[in-house]
């Protein structure tokens, strides 16, 4: 982040701070378009970020909405009804009804038989997505997808529309990926040569990897061409969706937080900063085994030769960011923590201790910084 961007946000708003660049998204996202068969779409998975949704509501085709919080915040701010996904296993029938009476949202995934006995009986058109489980408590079994698709004429309200997939993320191997999609494209051919069912959509969540750590980088450039050509060379001809939250808002997110306290106990540097691992989360971190890519401002020319630990403000060892940094620290430093556009402000353990929820900063794309949330305390409560 440059030097006066982040003056002014520390001088204005003080940390810690999670701070999302709008230009940054948003070119991350053309990015993913330019690296992707042009037939690909792109849904983006709200979960990893429920922030940014409004900015780039042009920018994708669809929000994967898995709950009925993020169901109401996409309300609240206005989401286009024709782009959203209501997926998630646990929907309930209250749930289900109320958002089909009070919007045109008609598009839901199905992650068990007795999510799709809800829409049995649809008295308005929905269209279904069929989750196919890769073997663990989401989707269902290919048995039942077959079942349903023998009975399709029966449900004069249900178009179903696919079938969705999502084994995990972070997979790296091209050849794991390739084993996966050819397993997908045998199971569409099957649909079509038993059923005569072509399935329009395909949803897709392999969740694209990203480089979170120093010195772990996998080319990305050369993953999506390989991806691409697997994906080109599929004998499904319907559309395909990418359902992708981590590789399109990681990169745009910072976390911002202060060195508070410094010491040496036992011969080991501690640097104590405000936010700690109930703000911070990075997929694949254990006991900071791994450096994050980061900044230390003020920036230093002549790099000590000392080994920091940073460490977070809760009472517990394991809130560790960062073992044996290479850096020199100083009191008041601040530590500018990159590619946390993901799930840091979701997935964070955010009531450990009562600490403050950091702010929520936007740097929109004109450059202007928007705090979009106060930093706010949890211990508040009606008790
Ligand atoms: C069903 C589904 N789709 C998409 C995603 C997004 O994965 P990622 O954020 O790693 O891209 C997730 C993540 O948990 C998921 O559960």
């Amino acid at each position: 982040m440059n030097e006066p961007i982040l003056k002014q946000i520390i001088d204005k708003y003080d940390t810690p701070s999670y701070v999302y660049d709008i230009e940054i998204l948003k070119n991350r996202i053309s990015y993913i378009r330019k690296h992707l068969p042009s037939r690909a779409k792109i849904c983006y998975a709200i979960k990893a970020n429920t922030f940014i949704i409004k900015d780039i509501e042009r920018e994708v085709d669809r929000f994967e909405v898995c709950s009925p919080g993020e169901y109401e915040i996409c309300k609240k701010q206005n989401v286009d009804e024709s782009k959203i996904l209501i997926s998630g296993i646990n929907k309930s029938k209250e749930e289900i009804d109320h958002v089909i009476e009070t919007s045109n949202v008609r598009f839901f995934s199905i992650e068990s038989m007795s999510q799709f006995e809800i829409f049995k009986n649809s008295s308005k058109k929905v269209e279904l997505l069929l989750r196919l489980t890769s073997g663990n408590q989401f989707g269902i079994n290919k048995e039942e997808i077959e079942e349903i698709i023998t009975n399709r004429d029966n449900y004069s309200n249900i178009k179903l529309k696919g079938i969705q997939y999502f084994s995990g993320t972070q997979k790296t191997s091209i050849k794991v990926l390739r084993k996966e999609l050819e397993k997908l494209d045998s199971f569409f051919k099957e649909l079509k040569q038993k059923y005569n069912y072509e399935a329009e959509e395909f949803e897709f969540g392999t969740g694209f990897p990203i480089n979170y750590f120093q010195g772990r980088d996998f080319d990305e450039n050369e993953f999506f061409k390989e991806f691409s050509e697997i994906v080109d060379n599929l004998e499904y001809g319907g559309n395909i969706i990418f359902e992708i939250g981590r590789s399109i808002v990681a990169s745009c997110g910072t976390y911002i937080t202060k060195v508070i306290d410094i010491k040496t106990n036992k011969n080991q540097k501690y640097a104590i900063v405000d936010g700690g691992i109930n703000h911070l989360v990075y997929y694949g971190q254990s006991m900071a085994m791994k450096v994050p890519y980061l900044e230390i401002h003020p920036s230093r020319e002549n790099k000590e030769d000392e080994r920091w630990n940073i460490c977070g403000s809760l009472c517990t060892i394991n809130d560790i960011l960062v073992k044996q940094l290479p850096e020199k620290i100083e009191l008041n430093d601040i530590i500018v923590f990159k590619n946390t556009g993901a799930y840091c402000s979701t997935e964070g353990i955010s009531l450990f201790l009562s600490r403050d929820l950091p702010n929520v900063i936007k740097i929109d794309e004109d450059k202007s910084i928007k705090l979009i949330r106060e930093k706010n305390s949890t211990f508040q409560f009606n008790g």
